[in-house]
């Protein structure tokens, strides 16, 4: 008795459980349509839950009635304790009418569905022919989410920026394995595989917040691979795309050399600059192949990029709101927030588990991320009034300021200045001698100054290109200097 009791129990909570998720105030729920793309959808969905709702209630009805109808009867006899055995009604078999009826019912419902169906999938693959769509790719990596402007020049990653009103036409790739790309609210699913290129458009009405997700099972932090949609007017919209090319405001802090030593492999942070996107794509590919080509060893993987993390809403695909507390908390110990995250299996700070750093080393390198907000753009997370104003300070000699630059930001990382030893890039021990008869024409000081502001340039036999971040050349002319001045001078 009790265990029916409990059946009957967990059965209705369950189906309460199940009613309650079509409530259309949950940020996920696709009741709350926010978009003619989403209504689309909502309303073949309509279409199809009322045809199968009546053809639910003609089918239990004609049940109910033939249970209760034919049920088993008893015929008692009048006078006398015996009953009769019920007489079986009047056996049938074929009846051309109705066969010929539950056939073409079927097949005339089948093409109502149909019809809307096809047009439905045609017109939310392509945007309105008159329409001036935005183009985006949105690429799918465990476990997290690329997003590209192609046309704008910009990448960025789990906040996807778009305007109101405006059709985003959605190309749909992935790096590694299926996922599927879902605004709840606005459109989707649909599924980003590797090496094959999907599409769909969506447009949303309002300005606001609409929460995304990844909607295939793509291994072990499937369910936190999140996303997010902030969608602006227009007027908004441009202010960030112009915000997105503009270089950060804040000077380096401390954390910028830290971050170059242990971050920078995987994490770009510089894609304000010219040319950035396509090098964005290609040191992309880079690591994704790095990592692919050596999973027990790669030194890094593909990896969200952080240029103006400051300004974003959510870390960790949407895990932890974007606070100073937070971010540290992620520095430390991603697993701790993400489980499976690739972050701490393959970056090398973290070979004993947490982060192999000390506690104002995370808040610098958490200060530093928060710091970049763009120039002119109010400042938005809480907690980076501690980022300090840069030091004055005062150097005897162009060299005594190459040291400081050195290591201060974060070519000590990977630099070292003894003969035998190499961090990353080349050892930079006696590199007077050898760069003076590198490239015919140019002095050591120019060659050297060269590799500083564009790495890519010459790269030494047995490195990589696309490794050294491109942001040096930020540096002012005089810190440019001080630095060939310091380099030089180690022997
Ligand atoms: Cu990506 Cu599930």
């Amino acid at each position: 008795m009790i265990t029916k009791l409990f059946k009957y129990f967990s059965l209705s909570s369950l189906l309460l459980l199940f009613i309650s998720s079509c409530s259309p105030h949950h940020e996920q729920s696709t009741f709350a349509n926010a978009g003619p793309v989403a209504q689309a959808q909502s309303e073949l969905f309509y279409l199809m839950f009322w045809i199968a709702g009546v053809i639910f209630v003609i089918v239990q009805g004609a049940l109910i009635f033939a249970v209760l109808n034919f049920r088993r009867k008893e015929h008692p006899i009048p006078g006398s304790d015996f009953k009769l055995p019920d007489i079986p009604p009047k056996q049938v078999h074929g009846n051309t009418k109705l066969e010929i009826l539950w056939t073409i019912i079927p097949a005339l419902i089948l093409v109502v569905i149909m019809v809307p169906t096809v047009q439905t999938i045609y017109s939310t693959y392509e945007p309105p022919e008159d329409s001036d769509p935005l183009e985006i790719v949105a690429m799918g990596h465990q476990w997290w989410w690329e997003f590209r402007y192609p046309n704008e020049g910009i990448v960025t990653a789990n906040e996807l920026r778009v305007p109101t009103n405006r059709p985003v036409k959605v190309i749909l790739e992935s790096q590694d394995v299926i996922h599927s790309f879902w605004i709840p609210q606005v459109a989707g699913k649909k599924d980003t595989v590797p090496g094959n290129t999907n599409q769909m458009w969506f447009q949303v009405d309002e300005p606001g917040n609409y929460s995304g997700q990844c909607a295939e099972f793509c291994g072990v932090a499937h369910a936190r691979m999140r996303f997010r949609v902030i969608a602006e007017d227009e007027a908004d919209f441009n202010v960030w795309l112009n915000a997105m090319k503009t270089p950060p405001k804040a000077t380096a802090s401390d954390g910028y050399g830290l971050f170059l030593a242990h971050c920078s492999m995987c994490h770009s942070i510089d894609s304000y600059m010219d040319g950035s996107y396509e090098k964005e794509i290609t040191v992309q590919d880079e690591r994704w192949a790095d990592w692919f080509d050596n999973q027990e060893e790669s030194a890094r993987v593909s990896a969200p990029n952080l240029t103006h993390l400051g300004i974003r809403t959510m870390l960790a695909a949407g895990q932890k709101d974007m606070t100073r507390e937070n971010l540290i908390a992620w520095i430390k110990n991603p697993s701790d927030i993400k489980q499976g995250t690739r972050m701490q299996s393959v970056g090398s700070v973290y070979k004993d588990g947490a982060a192999n750093l000390k506690e104002h080393e995370v808040e610098a390198i958490a200060d530093y991320l928060l710091s970049q907000i763009p120039e002119g753009w109010g400042s938005v997370v809480t907690g980076t009034e501690s980022l300090e104003e840069a030091e004055v300070m005062v150097w005897n000699t162009p060299e005594e300021q190459g040291e400081y630059l050195f290591t201060n930001q974060g070519c000590a990382g990977c630099h070292s200045l003894s003969q035998d030893e190499v961090i990353v890039g080349p050892s930079m021990y006696g590199l007077i001698d050898r760069s003076s008869s590198k490239v015919e024409g140019l002095s050591a000081e120019e060659y050297i100054y060269q590799s500083i502001t564009y790495p890519n340039e010459y790269i030494v036999d047995g490195y990589a290109a696309n490794v050294m971040p491109q942001i040096f050349i930020n540096l002012g002319e005089e810190e440019l200097d001080a630095l060939v001045a310091y380099l030089i001078t180690i022997k």
